[in-house]
């Protein structure tokens, strides 16, 4: 399972690309003004130095709504680096936007997705990833995971190339239930992503070895 980062804060993609273990970053515009990015060229002028910190899978997303400016906006941001790909909303222009890029070879990421139905689209219009917002599911009583283990479902019946890529993640347990699910990603915010580290029991473990040491050695 790939690990993205869901952040346009350059300290904490960088915290999680020292890790070792990221694969990518989402964004999104509510994401970019959170970091005070406002103005085109501030935003693009972000997206470079996104790219400049990890290997591949940058999420920029457009803000046009109609196909032919979706079109010309992704068209710009797939030309700033190879490692974006274009977030497209999960809209009728958005799923023939879609297509467009994939006949292009540009890679595309559906945004927005809350249902089935949306995924199916989706991944006939040739995105190659899509993604399901399974936190905002659970906050209306929705249960979010399931919508991941219908998506998996269809996905493998038709052997669908695109990816499941599970955003909206709000804890570690959901990392941990999207990967039994099978999703090909997660999008999670740093906390989320350390949060995997921590045990009390290896933390008291990790002190008695020390101290065993320690006493072993006569410090
Ligand atoms: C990712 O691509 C989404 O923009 C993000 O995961 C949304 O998360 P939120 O529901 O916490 O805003």
């Amino acid at each position: 399972m790939k690990f993205f980062i869901d952040t346009a804060n350059l300290d904490q993609i960088k915290e999680a690309y020292d890790l070792g273990i990221l694969d990518g970053v989402t964004t999104n515009p509510s994401l970019m003004a959170k970091e005070g990015i406002t103005g085109e060229a501030n935003i693009i002028a972000h997206y470079k130095a996104i790219c400049d910190i990890v290997d591949d899978n940058v999420s920029a997303e457009v803000i046009a709504t109609t196909f032919n400016e979706m079109i010309a906006e992704g068209e710009m941001l797939a030309a700033l680096n190879p490692k974006i790909v274009v977030k497209v909303p999960m809209i009728k222009d958005g799923i023939k936007a879609i297509r467009y890029f994939s006949s292009k070879g540009i890679r595309t990421n559906c945004t927005l997705i809350f249902s089935a139905g949306q995924a199916i689209l989706a991944a006939k219009a040739g995105a190659s990833y899509i993604s399901p917002f399974l936190g905002r599911l659970d906050d209306i009583s929705t249960d979010g995971l399931k919508l991941i283990e219908e998506i998996r479902l269809i996905f493998d019946n038709y052997a669908y190339p695109t990816e499941i890529l599970a955003a909206s993640i709000r804890g570690p347990l959901h990392i941990i239930a999207c990967a039994k699910l099978g999703a090909d990603v997660i999008t999670a915010p740093l906390p989320a992503i350390t949060a995997l580290l921590k045990h009390p029991l290896t933390d008291s473990g990790l002190a008695t070895f020390l101290a065993d040491h320690a006493r072993a050695s006569g410090l």
